[in-house]
């Protein structure tokens, strides 16, 4: 499988932006892409057409044609973790290894695909397999997304120190969220990520008044993260 596997030292640091910034990107080189959020949960249905907003806004990056079941195979509505959310809708955990099936067809249809995992790495898809047991079974590399603020050492180390131990390939870091005026911490956290995890800062995206994946994707051009990624 040719593509990327987004995750993230957490929930909400930015990886669909940041998928879809990189679907937009890639698109625009005129590659092939397509982009997909394999599990999902979330309080309510995003739209008729798509059953998580996730999903909604990488479909409209990659300008997907597959529908809602292909690109995003497994939704629960709780806004929880994947195996929490079954237990309290009283149903069975996911077929992890089915929910690659999907997958590997938009492996087959398209040239590279860019796959946005669901929180962080040791999320429970069910009582024995994490989202990185998943992101193993995809056998592509892994992008992880993380913020500048106090804690990120942390989280970003142990999300490296997952990758390693679950023998995933780790393509590069992307801070995102740098505010405008960040403080010393927020300012030196990047170079510091880089230096202790040993893992390339690919980008550093700043946080915007309106997200929007299209400036996630220009920032991205200003940068060496597609011909990484490509290679
Ligand atoms: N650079 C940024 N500046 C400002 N807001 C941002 C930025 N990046 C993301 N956001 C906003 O932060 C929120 C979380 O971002 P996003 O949905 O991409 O995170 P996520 O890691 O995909 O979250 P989830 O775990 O729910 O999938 C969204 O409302 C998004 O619009
Ligand atoms: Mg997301």
């Amino acid at each position: 499988m040719r593509g990327v596997f987004v995750t993230g030292t957490d929930t909400g640091v930015g990886k669909t932006q940041v998928a879809a910034g990189l679907a937009w990107l890639l698109k625009k080189r005129g590659v092939d892409v397509a982009a997909t959020k394999p599990f999902a949960t979330g309080e309510k249905f995003h739209s008729k057409k798509f059953k998580s907003q996730d999903t909604a806004i990488l479909a409209e990056a990659a300008d997907a044609t597959e529908p809602d079941d292909e690109l995003n195979p497994v939704f629960f509505k709780v806004p929880a973790s994947p195996l929490m959310a079954a237990q309290m809708l009283g149903k069975s955990p996911p077929d992890v290894h089915g929910a690659l099936f999907p997958l590997k067809k938009l492996c087959i249809m398209h040239q590279f695909v860019i796959v946005e995992g669901i929180g962080g790495l040791m999320v429970p898809l069910t009582e024995r397999e994490f989202v990185a047991d998943f992101a193993r079974l995809t056998a592509l590399p892994v992008l992880i997304v993380a913020h500048p603020r106090l804690g990120t050492l942390n989280h970003t180390l142990l999300t490296v120190r997952v990758c390693r131990e679950f023998g995933l390939d780790i393509k590069g870091i992307i801070v995102n969220m740098m505010p405008k005026k960040p403080s010393a911490v927020e300012r030196r956290a990047p170079e510091m990520i880089q230096r202790l995890a040993g893992v390339p800062v690919l980008a550093v995206i700043p946080e915007m008044k309106k997200p929007d994946y299209k400036a996630v994707g220009r920032l991205f051009e200003k940068t060496d993260i597609a011909d990484r990624l490509l290679s």
